[in-house]
């Protein structure tokens, strides 16, 4: 098993790879269509266009699809492995996979194509789909061996799930009524930092406070940060959602204040971890962690800037966000993606009590130098794009957004080839 990480470590819960691998599967092809999407709305984002619908969405294609659909999968490999906690009701996992996987996509198509029947049905599965693994989620936890900081963020971040739905039901209905009117924009910027940093970045917290020093073998690293960073961010959001739409500018000031340090005891914690590492190479899966940390450190310092500029200032706006959730979040989650899905697909096909003869190991399942090409490719897509934003270029938003969906295709070259790739000749199944 050399060049991958200890199955003892990280071993998958068998009966929880089919329920895994349909969502993991689901996510990348939502990855694929977002990636294409990014194409199309090039020019509106260039011009700083972020209330399109076009632009709603295609953000929804990676929001939902994409990183939603990804941690759901990693939940019910986690659950169980991590913290003890058999899923409650893995049938219902399913279920919700099946509403909330057509869903997304009708949902989204439905607001791109402003039709109302589409977003209809599709937030209706999506919703169900939501609360479906949410309750199964939330009946699991109490199962856990231990209570500790990772079992907290999850349940802290499927609550901030609960309020993202309420949040985008009400946004959604004032598509087609109007009747937030003039406070769409603010409950716009509630919602997305409820869902970007409450949803997924403490959801990220948590769960990479349990792998970062598994994939890294790294031991003796001071870990209460993670606790601190949890608290900082779990109230900085809160703080943040009525300062924006109480119009309190205090509020508003002090919750900025909180996240920061929240995302900067984050930093620190995963630095700390990266420092008293055994493996001291850095595989690619990690990098791309690393890259996305790199991408929330420049949308940190991006949030101050938009919140003083205000919302007219609108192409600051949208780098702001493009920086932080396809840079930070997306890339983050590819590299625990390059972690994850190998090693299942791994011990799907060689695991067993005996060693397989000629079995590769996890890390021989996808090309290395591929996926370090697609990390180069995709940083450089997203320090085009944000520019291009910035200085309001559609040329150069269309070429950051291609070089984006090259990246998305080498990574799918990469996982397609974990996941499906024949075993080796004389290897039984
Ligand atoms: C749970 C179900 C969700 C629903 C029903 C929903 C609904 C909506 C709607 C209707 C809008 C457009 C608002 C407008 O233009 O007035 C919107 C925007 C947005 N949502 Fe969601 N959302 C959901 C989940 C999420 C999640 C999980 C994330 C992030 C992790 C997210 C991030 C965003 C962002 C970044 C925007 C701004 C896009 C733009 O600039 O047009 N949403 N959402």
């Amino acid at each position: 098993m050399s060049g991958s990480v200890r199955l003892g470590a990280v071993s998958p819960a068998s009966g929880a790879i089919r329920l895994a691998a349909e969502h993991f599967t689901a996510a990348t092809l939502y990855l694929l269509a977002g990636s294409v999407g990014l194409v199309w709305i090039a020019p509106e984002l260039a011009a700083g266009n972020f209330l399109s619908p076009h632009v709603a969405g295609v953000t929804h294609l990676f929001t939902l699809g994409w990183i939603t659909m990804t941690i759901f999968g990693a939940l019910y490999q986690l659950l169980p492995v991590a913290l003890g906690a058999p899923i409650r009701w893995p049938k219902l996992g399913h279920t919700s996979f099946w509403t909330f996987a057509p869903g997304v996509g009708l949902f989204a198509c439905g607001i791109a194509d402003n039709s109302t029947l589409l977003y209809h049905v599709g937030v209706g599965l999506v919703a169900i789909g939501v609360i479906l693994t949410v309750t199964n989620v939330a009946a699991t936890l109490p199962r856990a061996r231990s209570r500790d900081v990772t079992w907290a963020a999850i349940a802290i971040a499927i609550t901030y799930l609960s309020s993202t739905l309420v949040l985008g039901v009400i946004l959604l209905h004032n598509v087609h009524t109007g009747f937030i009117a003039a406070v769409r924009v603010q409950v716009l910027a509630t919602h997305l930092h409820v869902a970007i940093l409450g949803w997924a970045l403490i959801m990220i917290v948590g769960v990479a406070h349990r792998l970062l020093p598994m994939f890294l073998l790294a031991h003796g690293a001071n870990v209460r940060w993670t606790k601190r960073a949890l608290g900082l961010l779990a109230c900085g959001v809160l703080l943040l959602a009525v300062g924006i739409t109480t119009r309190r500018d205090a509020a508003s000031w002090t919750a900025v204040l909180l996240m920061e340090a929240g995302l900067a005891c984050f930093i620190y914690q995963a630095v700390s971890f990266f420092r008293v590492r055994v493996r001291k190479r850095i595989d690619v899966g990690l990098r791309f962690a690393a890259a996305g940390l790199a991408f929330l450190i420049a949308a940190a310092l991006f949030g101050p800037v938009v919140l003083w500029r205000g919302p007219s200032a609108t192409r600051l706006a949208t780098a702001y966000v493009v920086l932080g959730l396809l840079g930070g979040i997306v890339v983050f989650v590819s590299g625990f993606f390059y972690k994850i899905v190998p090693l299942l697909a791994w011990t799907a096909r060689y695991s067993g009590p005996k060693r397989i003869e000629g079995a590769p190991t996890v890390a021989e399942l996808f090309s290395a130098r591929v996926a370090e090409l697609q990390l180069g490719v995709m940083v450089s897509a997203l320090i085009i794009l944000s520019i291009a934003i910035l200085i309001g270029s559609a040329t150069g938003a269309y070429a950051g957004a291609a070089l984006f969906a090259l990246g998305v295709l080498l990574f799918l070259s990469q996982i397609g080839r974990a996941a499906l790739g024949r075993p080796r000749r004389g290897i039984a199944t």
